[in-house]
């Protein structure tokens, strides 16, 4: 014991590393329990820096046993493309575990998800390209492959037909694409074998031995709540489980065993792809959030949408993931507005909804309800305390908090690893 589970509260790219930094080395193991190569962080290495996106962070602290757990689409290129960069960086990255139950994104998956955009036309998700949707469909179907599988060449071989049987019927008759060779992927597939077997492992039983052993473990959630395929947008969401609830049933962990849940939140809202936003901006605020906050996708260098910070989705967030901590990060990015709102409530045609719509309908006809608070303009990024903070920004958090109905540990106050202000201590074990 203890562990803690690290959650983004919105859409997405709230900033999980500040959180992460703040755990410091007093993490044993981070585990990576949903997604894949879809999200995106910036880490810096000496002078350089470097975007992973599905390597856990912790892969770069010595000491930690970074863990590729089973609720993973794992795109073994990718892997070992990141593995050889961090290598060639003098990173040690020989304690990394993967999963044997984690599921595999094959080639197919990449080209079924990028026609299947393009078929859906203004229907569209605006994925990542990187066969997410597709490898965890596959999952549910019970079609998928297995990184264990890779061990079996004759088991392979059976699941790989098994697996394009229908899809290249799909390929070929709906999307007019060439038929994928079960030879090609089988062969594709099999030459990753020998270099991963030395990583898989039994992720779930070395977790819960660690947690036996004392070690503490850091649940690092891939995307974030409001794309979470249950309880986000949908359909504009990802595949996966993204709260809190994925780090349990993509990890092996049972619930009763985690301590504390930390939602990360920013000060104010973004989201990359299609779907809803109520609190969009499409005037000179939105163009200064985006260009004061460097709002540019790590994955696929898209502009994010940006809008104000939403306390119905904060209060929905805290609920699902059943959050005992906020970390609030950027808030730097609004010092210099005269006046800054927070969506407290949604208008849907008439009727006023103070907590989230249960019926996506609903969700995409909602208005913001603003209350203004009174910005600041003194700089913030070197305080380290929050009496430090001018007095309006102080109240902007406390506004958050309340509002929010979970209680701010810590505080973005610039990009740097050390602008943050702590307040409470992320991992507090359970009486
Ligand atoms: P997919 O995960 O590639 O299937 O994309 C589904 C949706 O999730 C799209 O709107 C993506 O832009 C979004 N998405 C996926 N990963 C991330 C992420 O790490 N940050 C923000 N949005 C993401």
């Amino acid at each position: 014991m203890p562990a803690v589970v690290l959650v983004g509260a919105q859409w997405g790219d709230e900033g999980k590393g500040k959180a992460t930094d703040l755990l410091g080395d007093r993490v044993d193991y981070v585990v990576k329990f949903n997604g894949g190569n879809n999200a995106g962080h910036t880490v810096v290495i000496g002078d350089e820096k470097y975007a992973l996106h599905l390597l856990p962070s912790g892969i770069l602290s010595s000491g930690v046993t970074p863990v590729i757990a089973n609720g993973v689409v794992v795109d073994i290129d990718v892997l070992f493309e990141e593995l050889d960069a961090l290598d060639a960086r003098g990173v040690d990255t020989s304690r990394l575990l993967v999963s044997s139950g984690a599921h595999v994104i094959a080639s197919y998956h990449r080209t079924v998800d990028k026609v299947t955009e393009r078929f859906l036309g203004k229907r569209r998700i605006g994925t990542t390209g990187r066969g997410i949707g597709p490898a965890y469909a596959d999952k549910i179907n019970r079609v998928g492959i297995r990184v264990a599988d890779l061990f079996d060449p004759k088991i392979l071989r059976e699941k790989v037909e098994g697996a394009l049987d229908q899809k290249n019927h799909l390929l070929v008759k709906v999307y007019n694409r060439r038929a994928v060779e079960v030879d090609e992927v089988v062969d594709e597939l099999l030459a990753h074998a020998e270099r991963l077997q030395p990583m898989v492992a039994d992720t779930g039983l070395a977790l819960n031995r660690a947690l036996d052993a004392g070690d503490t473990v850091l649940f690092e959630g891939g995307q974030a709540t409001m794309l979470d395929v249950d309880h986000g947008t949908y359909p504009f969401v990802t595949s996966s489980n993204a709260t809190a609830g994925g780090a349990v049933t993509g990890s092996g962990v049972g619930p009763t065993r985690i301590d504390s849940i930390i939602g990360v939140i920013k000060a104010y809202t973004t989201r990359v792809g299609e779907g809803p936003f109520p609190t969009e901006l499409f005037d000179a605020n939105g163009e200064y959030l985006l260009k004061t906050g460097g709002e540019y996708g790590v994955t696929t260098g898209r502009a994010r949408r940006c809008g104000w910070y939403d306390a119905v989705i904060a209060r929905y967030s805290a609920r699902v993931n059943g959050l005992t901590d906020l970390v609030v990060t950027k808030l730097d990015v609004l010092t210099g507005l005269e006046k800054v709102p927070v969506c407290v409530a949604y208008d849907v045609d008439g009727t006023r909804y103070d907590e989230m719509p249960d019926d996506q309908s609903a969700f995409h006809h909602a208005t913001p309800i603003y209350e203004e608070f009174p910005g600041w303009w003194e700089d913030i990024s070197g305080c380290r305390t929050i009496e430090e903070l001018p007095a309006n920004a102080r109240s902007y958090l406390e506004a958050l908090e309340e509002l929010s109905g979970c209680r701010i540990s810590a505080v973005g106050v610039g990009p740097r690893r050390d602008e943050i202000i702590p307040i409470h201590d992320l991992v507090h074990p359970r009486a």
